[in-house]
């Protein structure tokens, strides 16, 4: 710090610490995922980073614990199955109480509608919005604010119908997302021109998905010890 400018080249918060405040949000991340949202965001910090879902603010905290600027995207439709009234404020809250706030800019808005009005650059983009296929596609449409070697990060990549079919449909097309591997189901994809390997790639992990969806079905037909035997210790479904 000089003369009370703040010195972007440190995180806020170490991974520790900030894991040990995201924690404690409900949410769907790993602490492995933690980890990678925040290498990921470190490794461009202070650019900007856009988060297009927060929720209550999981993953968040570790985007932003890493110094980068984040922009949180998340309509908070109410008629979402997890989603309150106050889930705004509670995202707001939880962002105050870990000590990120600062950094990160909250927009009350769809994927679509920010990105309607964007022009600056981003470095790093994480998908954790709306769940259906054409809503992912969509978001994917962030990473022409990205430059070559950037990273584009995404949830459920492979445990969820909606994401998986965009992320096999893009595989298909793009000419610009590179499959760098997956943490969970957490898939990373840099900005670079994908070989035909780097689609055939994203194909190998469809036992991977098959799996999860397994694991969900059993899941709802409560056979807990089945899904054990499968290696899924948790009573959420698999990310
Ligand atoms: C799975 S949750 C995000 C979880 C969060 N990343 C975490 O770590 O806990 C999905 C979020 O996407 C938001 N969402 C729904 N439609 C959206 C849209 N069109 N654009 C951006 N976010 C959207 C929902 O409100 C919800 O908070």
């Amino acid at each position: 710090m000089l003369c009370g400018v703040p010195d972007l080249s440190v995180p806020l918060l170490d991974f520790e610490a900030a894991w040990s405040s995201a924690r404690q949000v409900d949410g769907w991340l790993t602490e492995a995922q933690a980890r990678m949202l925040y290498d990921s965001a470190r490794a461009v910090a202070p650019g900007r980073v856009v988060e297009i879902g927060s929720h209550l603010g999981r993953s968040t905290i570790m985007l932003a614990a890493s110094g980068a600027a984040v922009t949180a995207v998340d309509p908070f439709p109410g008629d979402w199955r997890y989603g309150r009234s106050d889930t705004e404020q509670r995202l707001r809250s939880h962002l105050a109480g870990a000590g990120v706030d600062t950094r990160v800019d909250v927009r009350v808005a769809t994927s679509r509608t920010t990105r309607a009005d964007w022009s600056e650059p981003v470095r790093l983009v994480y998908v954790d919005g709306k769940h259906d296929m054409w809503s992912c596609l969509d978001d994917l449409r962030w990473s022409r604010f990205l430059r070559v070697g950037d990273v584009v990060l995404v949830h459920d990549a492979f445990s969820s119908l909606g994401v998986t079919s965009a992320v096999l449909c893009d595989a298909a097309i793009t000419d610009r997302h590179r499959y760098a591997g997956r943490t969970g189901s957490m898939a990373r994809f840099e900005i670079s021109r994908p070989a035909l390997r780097d689609r055939l790639r994203v194909l190998r992990e469809l036992p991977w998905f098959v799996r999860n969806l397994v694991v969900k079905v059993l899941l709802r037909l409560h056979l807990r010890p089945i899904a054990r035997l499968l290696g899924h210790r948790d009573t959420a479904d698999p990310y």
